[in-house]
């Protein structure tokens, strides 16, 4: 049995959110119990009855007023969700936090929040939870009919990050810089010069990372990704390839691996315009553009660098360039993928890639979902890193 989950949840979403997503749970062999919130209003009980919570999860359905310390401590994982923020706020003034404290059992939070509200704040989350909770925020859309449309975590992403939290936490030890995203090359103040990255896998990589313990500082540019509230994640924003390259100049020589999967944009305008420029009827605009630090190349020429893993998108001759690079840019290991490949490459939710590494054979990975993706990429990147 891979874990016993403590699921605790709320309101209307719970209705359509949960029965799949114990389901779900199941089918991964987790044991799951679940505790439904109750009180006059719209607790997860009013929605869904006590027998159907025990004939949905396959065990008694545990009374919430029963919750104590020592029913905490039979599971592995505490699951407080779908729930409003304000049930979040109740339950973290209640006695049920204390308990949990006490049983210190790892607690994954997951808010549902109306489409039109802000997603909760990470300083205002741990404010009120645990240290180490986990806020579990994302942009899927739960349509409640009359009740309007929520906001909540996919179900996918939450069980890869149950999976994380109740897996081994092999990369504990580990300090891991990821870089993630396109950057920006600002032209004027309206223009800028980016590319078509969405920053989907160093996100999954950065997150996956995380969930496995590693403590990670994520480098990214403008992303179309959400990247979640992890205590051991840490952001940090720029926009443009030379402040990619500053931010991890400044913070390479306190790492262990640097995991390079931004497209760094290869060029930047020659000159910056204070003010926008005018368009003159007639007139071509001829751009100056010169060329961003290679910040791979740049560590990889370290003396005392970081264990190296850097990513070849290619459209032709895969394995030639991936090697080149290899070589070139003196990495440890290059996740290559070929951006023909149907649901392979920029913003696709797949991906396919094969390792190249000095001396020893390509590893093909198969194709999956980039988050689930990101683990497979650990796992055997890190493999040699993990024994020496
Ligand atoms: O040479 P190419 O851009 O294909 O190399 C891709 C790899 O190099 C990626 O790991 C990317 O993050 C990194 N890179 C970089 N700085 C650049 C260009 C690419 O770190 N200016």
């Amino acid at each position: 049995m891979p874990g016993r989950i403590l699921l605790i949840p709320d309101g209307p979403a719970a209705l359509t959110y949960a029965p799949e997503l114990i389901a779900r749970l199941r089918q991964r062999k987790y044991t799951v119990q679940v505790a439904p919130t109750a009180y006059p209003g719209p607790s997860a009980l009013a929605f869904i009855s006590e027998l159907a919570w025990t004939t949905l999860s396959g065990h008694p359905c545990l009374p919430i007023e029963k919750l104590n310390d020592e029913e905490f401590r039979k599971h592995d994982l505490i699951l407080l969700g779908p729930v409003t923020q304000q049930v979040l706020e109740i339950f973290s003034r209640g006695k049920a936090l204390e308990y949990l404290q006490k049983a210190a059992r790892p607690l994954i939070a997951l808010p549902a929040r109306l489409a039109s509200d802000e997603p909760m704040q990470t300083n205002e989350f741990k404010s009120i939870m645990p240290e180490n909770s986990i806020l579990s925020q994302g942009d899927e859309t739960l349509e409640m009919g009359a009740m309007g449309t929520l906001k909540i975590t996919g179900i996918d992403d939450l069980l890869c990050q149950i999976d994380a939290t109740l897996g081994k936490n092999d990369l504990k030890a580990l300090r891991i810089l990821v870089t993630a995203g396109p950057t920006a090359e600002d032209i004027d103040p309206v223009r800028f010069l980016t590319n078509r990255s969405t920053g989907k896998m160093g996100v999954a990589l950065a997150t996956a990372a995380a969930l496995r313990g590693a403590d990670v500082t994520l480098v990214h540019g403008p992303l179309q990704t959400a990247v979640p509230e992890l205590p051991n994640l840490k952001r940090i924003p720029i926009r443009s390839a030379e402040e990619m390259h500053g931010a991890v100049m400044e913070r390479w020589t306190q790492m262990d691996v640097a995991i390079l999967a931004a497209a760094v944009a290869d060029f930047r305008p020659d000159h910056y315009a204070e003010q926008k420029i005018k368009k003159v009827d007639g007139q071509a605009l001829i751009l100056n553009l010169r060329r961003t630090p290679d910040i791979l190349a740049e560590l990889g020429s370290q003396e005392k660098r970081p264990f190296l893993i850097g990513f070849a998108a290619e459209s032709d001759d895969v394995e030639i360039n991936a090697l080149a690079k290899l070589r070139k840019k003196h990495c440890d290991v290059i996740c290559a993928n070929d951006i023909r490949k149907p649901g392979c490459g920029f913003a696709a939710d797949t991906n396919q890639i094969t390792l190249y590494s000095p001396d020893k054979p390509p590893m093909h990975l198969p194709m999956k979902d980039k988050r689930e993706l990101a683990h497979d990429i650990l796992t055997h990147a890190l493999a040699d890193l993990k024994k020496s």
